[in-house]
């Protein structure tokens, strides 16, 4: 494996809350990280720093060797180019099928062979044979696969989920763990993953775990 993504000394405090204390983690190729720790401890937080939404107060972070880049325009391209993002709340457009859903973030980053990546990930990940269907018509779990095709769809080499949180949402949750697991048999996209489940957390390569500002790997 090679490293995809370092990062050194990442910290980010909100007022007097620490969030992220002096963190580095490294990333490889084709790694499956899984994220825990209680609601409030960073998760999200690190997340969005790692997919370029955020920033960090200070540390430093790599993609291939390379500093993250810092003009939004070319924080825009890296995004669209080398990040997959499977958000909490991240809705179908209601109004187009399952394939057009998959197809646009590529159609709209004009990237190749997006019909052909997109039929590759729908069968890939067994909704294949839903794709004519609007959102409405598929169960939550195809709702879910579809948004991970999208996600995928333009050959990401880092995907990172932030699942749903809460009780209610626990099959929800486990069924994108089986999803991920999927993804993996297909392809070396790293993963990075936000969980509350521990059990899930155990099939991961790796788990970070953040408290209070504070982190173990
Ligand atoms: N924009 C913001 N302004 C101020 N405080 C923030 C902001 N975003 C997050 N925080 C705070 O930073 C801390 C970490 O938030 P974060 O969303 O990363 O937690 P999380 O681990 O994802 O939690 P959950 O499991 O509930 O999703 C929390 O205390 C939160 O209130
Ligand atoms: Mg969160």
């Amino acid at each position: 494996m090679s490293t995809l993504v370092e990062a050194r000394h990442l910290v980010k405090t909100y007022g007097e809350v620490s969030v992220l204390n002096d963190l580095s983690l490294k990333i490889e190729r084709g790694d499956f990280l899984a994220i825990t720790g209680p609601s409030g401890s960073g998760k999200s937080t690190l997340l969005h720093i790692l997919g370029g939404l955020d920033h960090a107060d200070s540390g430093d972070l790599f993609f291939e060797g390379e500093a993250y880049p810092s003009q939004s325009k070319a924080v825009d391209r890296f995004r669209n180019t080398h990040l997959g993002f499977v958000f909490q709340f991240h809705h179908l457009l209601p109004e187009f099928t399952a394939l057009e859903n998959i197809c646009m973030p590529g159609w709209i980053g004009k990237h190749e062979d997006i019909e052909a990546r997109a039929l590759h990930w729908a069968e890939a990940l067994g909704v294949a044979h839903r794709l004519n269907h609007l959102p409405s018509a598929l169960s939550g779990g195809e709702q879910q696969r579809v948004a991970v095709a999208r996600a995928l769809v333009h050959g990401p080499k880092l995907l990172l989920a932030d699942e749903p949180s809460g009780n209610l949402d626990r099959q929800r949750s486990s069924e994108l763990f089986d999803i991920l697991q999927d993804v993996r048999k297909h392809s070396d996209v790293a993963m990075v993953v936000v969980t509350h489940s521990e059990e899930w957390a155990s099939k991961a390569d790796r788990t970070l775990h953040l408290s209070d500002g504070a982190w173990r790997i």
